[in-house]
């Protein structure tokens, strides 16, 4: 959790007057040098309540209530001291300053150094020694020559176990280059670099600082991957990303369209040939943040993806998606085997190509789905029939109909059919969809419905309901959480009576074995009487204990895993972390469970 700093605090404590806090809410009148009032705390018909602006205090002489301006907040508005510091913030105009803000602020400024200097080092090795000759030839027999490698700031992981780090380690603790995700620990304790003997690619976010890396493998390696990535860090996070983005901006919004290639080396290719505003998604599926992302700067995006089978299904997912963020999509199609850094390596129309061999989207999508289909099989025209239905229900009628026509001459069946057909498949998903639905919904007020403190007390009654659920109480009581004292206090009360509890009520035992206030205080905590019990219910009250149990030892283990930071314990921290990973995985499970 964020702390408010100590200078906000003492800001705050400074500018809220006692007397300008107290009046708000109880009328004040002078009384020698303080002020007095009725007690808002306790039920009185003369003043006994006191506030002195002198010593910033209130005292109530009837009911003993004192303190300052943060605690009357406190008291009087039933908030925690954090709540009542973030209320008189907001009275007095006063901006809140977060401790940890400020560090992680000063994390993020140092990642971003260390992935700068890696960067340099990484150039200096390919362009400036000797070792980095067989990577440079590498690259220049591809077409990349030194002007594009410092362009993009290409570079080469040398072929050793610590190059980097030992480059890094004056300047940086061991735990900054891990968390940055450029090196890595082994079992034994020792460092090592993430990428070796690998040519690399930096990855910038939008305003072009370096967050992260890609290493592809060249020449021998004995490691087969052909890309390693800088795993997920805080500042790296995939699939919000688009490589080249930063420098592709301008040209996105000069030429008003982005184009979307597969490859790094694509994407330099291109640039080599004039055509700037490419960028790609780097291996993974395009995200609907990374299709966001583009339609902040543009609506429309060509595609052109690798001339194989995979690019074709890639460039379907892709425009799919792309369509749902409301851009046009226009594909420009790579002869078999080609991608597009090969093909300008092997034709010199790219340009041309890709201003003139646009294919539009719904062609793109007609074609893939009746591809290589025999049309005079049932089988296989109601399964293209279903991937197109599938497809244009979220286009415009007109775009459907069009098809739907196209569909009905390739196939030899009569568009009244088709368009038949359509509607029941529109009722079916509808049925579909709505059951989906309901579940979902269910299975959402299953897990949220009862906050935990409605948990609790639903828990007790569950308890006092029938030997049955006591039962079942009984079995998971370590795992949960009572954090109401109340509720903990009864729900131990009866537990200790349960084995009297046979024949008699429950209720009435426990009455009896408790004191008046906590008669009072039962009393409110019994649910309605025509409340409907059920098993369900009973379970989602008990998964929610359990989780907020978890996540309390989450919280916990978090705590200690920063203790260790501050005291550069690594084992400890990566200890600590480990477990609170287990158990989020464990609230996962609960979870779906
Ligand atoms: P490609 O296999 O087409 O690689 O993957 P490439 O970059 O075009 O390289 P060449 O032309 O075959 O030499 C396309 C993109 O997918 C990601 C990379 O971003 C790559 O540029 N990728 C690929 C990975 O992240 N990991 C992999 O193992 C492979
Ligand atoms: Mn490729």
């Amino acid at each position: 959790m964020a702390k408010i700093s100590q200078k906000t605090i003492d800001l705050i404590k400074d500018t809220a007057d006692i007397v300008d806090v107290v009046s708000e809410f109880v009328p004040l009148q002078v009384a020698g040098k303080n002020m007095k009032g009725l007690c808002p705390f306790h039920n009185e018909k003369t003043p006994s309540f006191f506030v002195s602006k002198e010593r910033q205090i209130f005292n109530c002489f009837g009911c003993g209530e004192k303190g300052n301006a943060i605690t009357f907040i406190q008291k009087y508005k039933h908030l925690s001291f954090v709540e009542s510091l973030n209320y008189l913030a907001d009275k007095y105009h006063i901006s809140v300053e977060l401790d940890q803000y400020r560090e992680a602020q000063n994390t993020s400024k140092n990642l971003y150094k260390a992935n700068d200097l890696a960067s340099k080092f990484y150039t200096l090795n390919l362009l400036n020694l000797e070792s980095g000759k067989p990577a440079l030839e590498y690259l220049k027999n591809r077409g990349f020559d030194v002007n594009l490698i410092e362009e993009f700031q290409l570079g080469l992981a040398p072929n050793k176990y610590t190059g980097l780090f030992n480059q890094l380690k004056t300047e940086y603790q061991p735990l900054e280059l891990l968390n940055a995700g450029l090196i890595n620990r082994n079992d034994s304790g020792d460092y090592y670099d993430l990428f070796r003997n690998r040519i690399m690619f930096p990855i910038k976010d939008e305003s072009g600082r370096i967050i992260a890396f890609s290493g592809r493998v060249f020449g021998d390696n004995e490691n087969p991957a052909k890309y390693v990535n800088t795993p997920y860090t805080e500042l790296f996070h995939k699939g919000t990303i688009l490589y080249n983005i930063s420098k592709a901006l301008p040209h996105i919004k000069a030429n008003n369209r982005a184009i979307l290639m597969e490859g790094y080396f694509d994407v330099i290719k291109a640039a080599k040939f004039g055509v700037k505003e490419v960028v790609c998604s780097m291996g993974t599926q395009l995200t609907i943040d990374q299709a966001l992302k583009i339609r902040e700067y543009t609506e429309n995006v060509l595609i052109i993806y690798d001339g194989d089978r995979a690019g074709r299904e890639a460039t379907f997912k892709a425009l799919k998606l792309l369509e749902r963020a409301k851009l046009n999509v226009k594909i420009v199609l790579m002869p078999e085997g080609l991608d597009p850094d090969d093909y300008m390596n092997k034709h010199n129309d790219f340009l041309y190509q890709v201003d003139n061999n646009q294919i539009d989207q719904y062609d793109f999508v007609y074609t893939m789905i009746i591809d290589n289909k025999d049309l005079t099989k049932p089988a296989e025209i109601e399964s293209c029939k279903n991937r197109l239905f599938d497809f244009f229900t979220s286009t415009s009628g007109m775009i459907r109909e069009i098809y739907l026509q196209k569909f009905a001459a390739d196939a030899l069946v009569s568009f009244d059919t088709l368009t038949k057909d359509y509607q029941k498949y529109l009722i079916d998903n509808r049925i579909m969809q709505d059951y989906q639905r309901i579940i979902k919904h269910q299975k959402e007020i299953r897990i949220v419905k009862p906050k935990y403190r409605e948990a609790e007390r639903t828990v007790l009654n569950y308890y006092l309901q029938d030997e049955s659920y006591r039962k079942k109480v009984e079995d998971r009581f370590k795992l949960m959480e009572i954090h109401d004292k109340d509720i903990f206090f009864i729900l131990e009360t009866i537990r200790a009576l349960k084995d009297q509890i046979g024949e008699k009520s429950p209720l009435v035992l426990l009455r009896s074995d408790l004191s008046e206030a906590f008669r009072t205080k039962l009393d409110d905590l019994l649910l309605r009487k025509n409340y409907e019990y059920d098993v369900e219910d009973f379970e989602s009250c008990i998964k929610q204990l359990e989780i907020q149990k978890l996540e309390e030892e989450i919280n916990n283990l978090n705590q200690k895993a920063k203790l260790c930071l501050n005291e550069d314990d690594q084992p400890g921290y990566i200890r600590y972390t480990t477990d609170a990973f287990a158990l989020k995985s464990k609230i996962q499970k609960i979870g779906k469970g």
